[in-house]
């Protein structure tokens, strides 16, 4: 994985914990962008993190499992840019753990009305709550990447592609 190290790096730096924004397309087309925290990467490369089921973004998913990630890591003066299917991880290794791992504000949430709802329609008694188990609204997203870009701001400005062929990477230096 040419790029890993490099990311593993930033992820180091950022405490583990980046932010990126998450781009998908609605059922209904439209671009649909948010802010997620990156909570870990996977030997190949791929990041994930922790969502609410019954979020847009699932819907999103579920049309079409692919996402595109967007990471501007200021200290290093790089974006990075990933491209990939979206893997869902429920009641496995991965699921358990990223929940562990929650601050309790954060594991509320999923016991809470459903993102997005409009509280004049919600039972505001509903909202909140906690729990020790992972409920069936949470999973972890995980990326598995198809294409990947840096920019560089230097200077010099440099651009670099890395697209999946089979089980190799073609890297590419572009036009910034
Ligand atoms: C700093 C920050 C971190 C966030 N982290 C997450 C996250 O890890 N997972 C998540 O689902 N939403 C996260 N959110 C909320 C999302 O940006 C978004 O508002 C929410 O997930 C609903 O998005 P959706 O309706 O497009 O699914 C975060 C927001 C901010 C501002």
């Amino acid at each position: 994985m040419p790029f890993h190290a490099e990311l593993a790096e930033l992820f180091r730096e950022a405490g583990g914990r980046p932010l990126a924004q998450v781009a998908s397309v609605s059922p209904e087309g439209l671009p649909e962008v948010r802010t997620v925290v990156l909570r870990g990467l996977a030997d190949d490369g791929g990041p994930w993190f922790v969502s609410d089921r019954r979020s847009a973004k699932f819907r999103a998913l579920e049309r079409r499992p692919t996402l595109e990630l967007c990471l501007w890591w200021a200290p290093g003066g790089v974006q990075w840019r990933l491209r990939g299917r979206a893997v869902v991880h429920r009641d496995d290794a991965l699921a358990s753990r990223s929940w562990d791992a929650l601050p309790g504000a954060t594991r509320a949430l999923f016991f809470s009305p459903p993102p997005g709802l409009d509280l004049a329609d919600v039972d505001r008694s509903a909202v909140g709550g906690a729990g020790a188990a992972a409920p069936p609204d949470f999973a972890v997203v995980a990326m598995e990447l198809e294409r990947c870009e840096r920019l560089l701001l230097g200077p010099p400005l440099a651009r670099t592609s890395w697209t999946r062929a089979s089980s190799t990477w073609r890297q590419r230096e572009l036009v910034p």
